[in-house]
């Protein structure tokens, strides 16, 4: 079969998952190695476009091109590392700026060249790199230039091979999109082929096939992602999927109802998971005690279905690829996630985990064509140990009632694009008055941010009404209730979630 996708080289940048998103986003198909893959492991692909990375080529130890990839022949593009990396394997020389160079900049291009096929000469690219190329290898012309970086786009010609020192990924550079959709289908022929009704597909006959007459279990969260792989798996093999949804009360006004169209077995953990917590004030405390209470009661729960040969899990690619990143172990530990990671090694499953290579927009697209509801699918993200990380201080069933009650007004009263909004209850009381009598309460805070990815974020600059409106339902609907803030830190210094 003709090969239909592009393989991408990470040579560590922050980037190269964004390179691979592009490539979706154009309908191709393409799936990320770590820089020391052997070339043999890329020959059914069509292309290969080398990210970025952090590293000098000049420097001992930095990463070089995967051993034989050069004579695969196959279309590549390099990006700023990659276009680096190409240049001193085929000979060139790669030198120190002398002012690193980020953010935005003006090239000039050669646009007779398919790269730049539909651009005008002139165009504003994001720069971020400390080398450049100061001579090109044997063969390649330059394609486009700055006045301080000679060479920002190169080929050669016969070989399909180009370059870019900018990186045409991000959003920053305008049209940079284009750039990439002129490499796939002008330079390396591809077609824009991939579909995710194909890969639904594919997947349904995989699992049946892989399993069997067996039994899988797994854990609903009520997310999207442990949603969608349940829809997936239900769809595949029916009534061998035992869905088992834990109740720890920590959840929000109307969540297991919403979930209630897929199959589930609802555990109500509601008390033992308040028990646990009582006397509990520290973030990673909760966590940690809320996971290993999750783990507890799932287990047990498992344990009555004794045919069951595999978990399934809403793994997705973003998790695959920081598990196997190109350099290095996982970076600080901010907030340790609770997930139901370490269950399968202690329960002897194995792991069916059908959204493995997806990225988020195309797990919602597939929920979509599953069937769930475009409400439900575009749901926004919800923390595993779900309000216990929003309540400061003691978790208690009445505060966390309070917090529900108050959650549900800011979601009701806020729409518009945004990545996640939610109440938060403070462990501040302040002075109220009430039908002209002094009241003693709790404060919410409202949190409402603007983010690509949950990295980074800045919070949203909500109009007044809105911001009236929900102040005043809650202090009317919510009692209790004395005092309404918002929150205005952004990410960083502060992260999204106040615990
Ligand atoms: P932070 O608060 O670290 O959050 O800026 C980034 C994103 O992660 C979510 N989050 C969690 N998700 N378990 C989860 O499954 C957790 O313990 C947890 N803490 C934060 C948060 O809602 C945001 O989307």
């Amino acid at each position: 079969m003709t090969p239909r996708s592009v393989a991408i080289i990470d040579f560590g940048s922050q980037t190269t998952q964004l390179i691979a998103r592009r490539c979706r986003e154009l309908k191709v198909y393409s799936q990320i190695y770590p820089c020391h893959i052997s070339a043999k492991s890329l020959e059914n692909h069509a292309a290969i476009i080398l990210s970025g990375g952090p590293a000098s080529v000049n420097s001992d130890f930095s990463p070089s091109l995967p051993e034989g990839l050069l004579e695969l022949g196959k279309p590549i593009l390099g990006i700023c590392y990659g276009l680096q990396a190409l240049s001193k394997a085929l000979g060139g020389q790669v030198s120190a700026c002398s002012h690193r160079e980020f953010g935005s900049a003006s090239i000039q291009l050669n646009t007779t060249s398919k790269l730049f096929d539909s651009l005008d000469s002139q165009l504003e690219v994001w720069m971020s790199h400390g080398d450049q190329v100061t001579r090109l290898p044997e063969g390649f012309t330059c394609l486009a230039s700055t006045p301080t970086c000679p060479h920002a786009a190169v080929v050669h010609e016969s070989k399909l091979i180009y370059g870019v020192q900018f990186h045409p990924e991000v959003t920053h550079t305008k049209l940079g999109t284009q750039i990439i959709s002129n490499f796939l289908f002008k330079i390396a022929q591809l077609e824009p082929s991939y579909q995710l009704a194909d890969f639904l597909e594919t997947e349904i006959a995989r699992i049946k096939q892989e399993v069997g007459d067996a039994q899988v279990i797994m854990a609903l969260s009520g997310g999207v992602d442990s949603s969608v792989t349940a829809k997936l798996i239900q769809d595949a093999i029916g009534e061998q999927l035992v869905s088992i949804y834990v109740n720890h009360g920590l959840h929000r006004l109307g969540e297991i109802e919403e979930i209630s169209s897929l199959k589930l077995n609802i555990v109500d953990a509601q008390n033992r998971f308040f028990e646990n917590l009582i006397g509990v004030t520290d973030p990673e405390q909760k966590r940690k005690i809320i996971g290993r209470t999750f783990i507890e009661v799932f287990e047990e729960e498992a344990q009555k279905y004794p045919n069951a040969k595999f978990l399934g899990q809403g793994t997705l690619y973003p998790d695959v690829i920081e598990s196997q990143s190109a350099f290095g172990g996982p970076s600080d530990i901010i907030k340790s996630h609770h997930n139901v990671g370490g269950l399968p090694e202690r329960m002897n499953l194995k792991l069916l985990e059908p959204l493995r290579t997806l990225f988020k927009d195309e797990v919602r697209e597939l929920g979509k064509l599953l069937g769930l509801p475009e409400k439900w699918v575009q749901r926004q993200p919800f923390p595993g140990p779900g309000l216990a990380i929003r309540i400061l201080g003691e978790v208690r069933p009445e505060r966390c009632k309070l917090l529900a009650q108050a959650d549900l007004i800011v979601r009701q009263e806020i729409s518009g694009n945004y990545w996640q909004y939610f109440a938060v209850l403070l462990p501040v009381k302040s002075v109220g008055v009430m039908g002209d009598a002094r009241s003693y309460g709790e404060t919410i805070c409202v949190r409402c941010i603007e983010s690509e990815d949950g990295m980074s974020a800045d919070w949203a600059y909500l109009p007044r009404e809105v911001l009236a409106k929900i102040s005043n339902r809650i202090m009317n609907e919510v009692s209790g209730i004395t005092r309404v803030v918002y929150d205005i830190s952004s990410k960083p210094p502060s992260t999204i979630e106040w615990e």
